[in-house]
């Protein structure tokens, strides 16, 4: 986001038109910004290992004007249901362009994933049994939990380590290849997502070591010649001001060292290395934009906007922190205001207490930053308080690429018995 005096632009659009144009909540994407974050990802990476590919996680911003353009760039999709599957498919992207990594499948699941020749991730050993009932993949592999995880999101979002709900125990691991083997299955690869928004450079070597040892072995073992090996995802992106970023080209050039290192160890033929995040492509190339609609005072002096939780559930959800800005008045006296949405909660109240302009006032506009991943994606219809509009800006053009919802779009799948017509 560009500032220019007190004004903001999103690309090279005053957020006061975005906000006239489209009305709030909105969010807006920039597609130079999302260009620009993969591409430095990719040369970092496949500097240090060519046969390097990203895979991007579609379920942190789903919309497909937003998968297209990582597709341009040469992504693949990673999918966590058969619906982003579909979502890929949507966008030209089917086959091995695709990694199917859903967790707890049910037997639905297992068939259309069959069906669609993705790249099968199989979250458990107790999975196989059930795919191999419906059919063989033509290409899979393991989610190995390699027993540590790291988050800079809390708790909740680490998704490795022995608290996580993910993955193969690393004691399984051996075994699980071993049954898809000797099930007849010829192409392997191997997983993990190591965890969320990290950092620490230093964590993916570590982590990277992690997991070859244990994928080095079992090929060394069994006889496999891992096609891929994908370190998941996880770059970490700063959201607060002051907050250190991650140095990507040391964590590339570290990771793919142990990886190269390991690789050769165990006497494998080299993999393909692949990873599949998406915080680091699109968190920070998303905003929302909204508007304050009146102010409280009360116990506290509460600034009330039309971005709630179920607009943006990160805040809610995890405690995360999301920068904020009041348009045209960034450099006005500052003082300690709370910041709710409209909803019938309290977990709405979403900033307890932050420096804010003190003249901020009804009709003003606010720009949450650092939106872009797990943002629209997250939200919800609660309170009839709809899902808003999604806009892509590209330099001076901007287009909408999903409608904000309406009445009808709340109630289109519902039905009334006849008893209840009355
Ligand atoms: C399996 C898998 N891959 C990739 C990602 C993307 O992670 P991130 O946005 O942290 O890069 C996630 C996110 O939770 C995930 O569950």
């Amino acid at each position: 986001m560009k500032r220019s005096n007190s004004e903001f632009f999103i690309g090279d659009v005053p957020v006061k038109l975005l906000a006239e144009t489209y009305g709030t909540p909105v969010y807006v994407y920039d597609e130079q910004k999302i260009r620009e974050n993969y591409r430095r990802a990719f040369k970092a990476f496949s500097k240090h290992y060519p046969d390097f590919r990203f895979f991007y996680a579609v379920k942190a911003c789903n919309n497909p004007a937003i998968a297209s353009i990582l597709k341009q760039e040469g992504a693949g999709v990673d999918a966590a249901s058969v619906n982003e599957i579909l979502l890929a498919k949507k966008i030209g992207l089917g086959g091995e362009n695709v990694m199917f990594s859903g967790n707890f499948l049910s037997d639905d699941d297992i068939k259309s994933g069959l069906e669609s020749g993705v790249i099968f991730n199989l979250d458990d050993i107790s999975i196989l049994p059930r795919v191999l009932k419906f059919g063989k993949p033509e290409i899979m592999s393991f989610r190995v939990n390699p027993g540590y995880g790291k988050s800079n999101v809390g708790e909740f979002v680490t998704n490795a380590g022995p608290n996580a709900k993910f993955g193969v125990h690393p004691d399984d691991v051996l075994k699980a290849y071993r049954m898809a083997k000797e099930a007849g299955i010829k192409r392997f690869g191997a997983h993990m997502m190591p965890g969320s928004c990290i950092t620490d450079a230093d964590y993916f070597p570590f982590i990277t070591g992690l997991l070859m040892d244990i994928i080095g072995k079992t090929g060394k073992e069994l006889g496999i010649n891992f096609e891929f090996i994908d370190l998941g995802g996880g770059l970490g992106i700063p959201y607060k001001p002051g907050e250190e970023s991650l140095d990507l080209d040391a964590a590339a050039e570290k990771a793919a060292g142990v990886f190269k290192a390991k690789v050769a160890e165990y006497g494998l033929k080299p993999p393909r290395l692949m990873m599949e995040p998406a915080r680091y492509f699109v968190g920070n190339a998303g905003y929302i934009i909204g508007r304050v609609h009146s102010i409280k005072n009360s116990y506290k002096k509460i600034v009330g906007t039309d971005i709630g939780m179920s607009t943006l559930a990160r805040p809610a959800m995890y405690g995360s922190y999301h920068h904020i800005y009041v348009e045209g008045k960034e450099d006005e006296k500052r003082e300690k205001l709370g910041l709710c949405g409209q909803l019938c909660e309290n977990t709405d109240f979403w900033v307890k207490e932050r420096e804010l302009p003190a003249s901020i006032t009804e009709g003003d506009l606010i720009i949450v930053e650092n939106a872009g991943a797990y943002g629209y994606a997250m939200s919800y219809q609660y309170n009839g308080r709809l899902r808003p509009a999604e806009v892509l800006v590209n330099g001076q053009s901007h287009y909408l690429i999903r409608k904000r919802e309406l009445f009808e779009d709340m109630i289109k799948n519902t039905d009334l018995p006849d008893y209840l017509k009355k």
